[in-house]
């Protein structure tokens, strides 16, 4: 397969490869917060449901559109497998923390395509990647402010359901 692409690609055959690791990566983070939906759904965290079901969406256009990348740039983007998404959690700080490791996964694995697009001089692909490090730093802030509510409020009786709410506006 790379020497049927060589000739054609206008990105480094390398980081094509990366490229195709970052479109799995981004589809387990949307199969993992559709999971995450479905649990605050399941616990009557209405906000924060519809919060994980707006992020799950936003994976998977985050997927396609390095999909789309590959794939218009004359490379081979590849449909990736889904790995094992967990389902339960202990508490909704648990979920939190959960996506903010993930999305810290995502921010290491975007910043090291751009450092290795550097080393092999695509800065196309690096000019292309520069939205996603803005996205990256939204989505951990995101994260992070609810977290910082969580540890502010706690989360026995009525907190639980005001931090729920807050999550609209994260
Ligand atoms: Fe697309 Fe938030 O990783």
């Amino acid at each position: 397969m790379k020497d049927l692409v060589r000739q054609k690609i206008s990105i480094n055959i390398d980081i094509m490869d990366l490229l195709n690791e970052q479109i799995a990566m981004e589809a387990d983070a949307s199969a993992s917060y559709l999971a995450m939906a479905s649990w605050c759904d399941q616990h009557a965290l209405t906000h924060s449901a519809e919060f994980f079901y707006d992020q799950s969406a936003e994976e998977r256009e985050h997927m396609m559109k390095i999909f789309r990348f590959v794939n218009d740039n004359g490379g081979a983007a590849l449909s990736p497998q889904i790995g094992k998404v967990a389902h339960n959690y202990s508490s909704l700080q648990e979920v939190f923390e959960l996506a903010l490791d993930q999305e810290i996964k995502v921010t290491k694995s975007i910043n090291n395509i751009i450092q290795q697009c550097r080393k092999k001089a695509d800065f196309g692909t690096e000019n292309f990647l520069q939205w996603f490090v803005q996205e990256q730093l939204e989505e951990e802030q995101k994260m992070r402010r609810v977290l910082d509510l969580i540890e502010l409020m706690g989360t026995d009786g009525i907190a639980l359901r005001l931090i729920d709410e807050r999550v609209k506006e994260a």
